[in-house]
């Protein structure tokens, strides 16, 4: 196997991170790895932004949980995060937001929702790639359709009729901690036909 089948084939989800800072190289090679993602009509319609300030994480925390937990439809998400230690961040000292413009037309070939979850892949590999542990994160969007998203979307100085698409949590995984650890998922190969 190559180095990328092996980055491909290792990578995965952590949920338990050390809270040890991500040096501004790592934090520049995942991030531009991510902005090197191909796109519909080469169209790039995508900002990215790394977000190191804890206060600012701590804030999208709180209301990322105070809003899961209100909402009956998210309450069984809610419940799983308090299980698993009560964080949605999971401690991750760095998260790069992926925003998009906001979209009615989810489906068409050219969603920028299409596009972002692209560009996170290529994050989460290069994170991988470089010993970050990492966590794709859809939940982080949850404080952007809340009552507080433009307070938010200024926070992160995104552009009018912008709004978050897809993150990627970065940081040192934690080894102690089974969350934490690498494991290699079972792959269903019946997923795969060949015509
Ligand atoms: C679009 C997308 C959104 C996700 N959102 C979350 C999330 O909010 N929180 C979380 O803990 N994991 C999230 N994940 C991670 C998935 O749960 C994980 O990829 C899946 O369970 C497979 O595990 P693996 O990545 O270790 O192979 C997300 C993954 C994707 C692709």
């Amino acid at each position: 196997m190559n180095e990328v089948l092996k980055t491909i084939r290792s990578r995965y989800t952590a949920r338990k991170f050390t809270g040890e800072a991500v040096s501004i190289e790592d934090l520049r090679a995942v991030a531009e790895a991510g902005n090197a993602a191909p796109s519909a009509y080469n169209k790039q319609q995508w900002q990215l932004v790394v977000v190191t300030n804890q206060e600012l994480s701590a804030e999208l925390e709180a209301e990322g949980l105070e809003d899961l937990k209100n909402n009956a439809a998210t309450r069984a998400s809610y419940e799983r995060i308090m299980s698993r230690g009560g964080r949605l961040f999971y401690g991750a000292p760095a998260i790069v937001i992926v925003a998009i413009p906001e979209t009615d037309d989810e489906n068409s070939v050219s969603s920028p929702v299409r596009d972002c979850g692209i560009v996170v892949e290529n994050m989460a590999l290069a994170a991988h790639s470089l010993g970050l542990g990492n966590c794709i994160c859809g939940l982080a969007g949850v404080p952007f359709a809340s009552e507080r998203a433009q307070y938010f979307k200024e926070k992160l100085g995104l552009k009018d009729g912008w709004t978050f698409g897809i993150s990627l949590l970065l940081g040192a995984a934690d080894l102690s901690h089974e969350s934490g650890r690498p494991r290699l998922r079972e792959l269903d190969s019946s997923k795969i036909t060949y015509v």
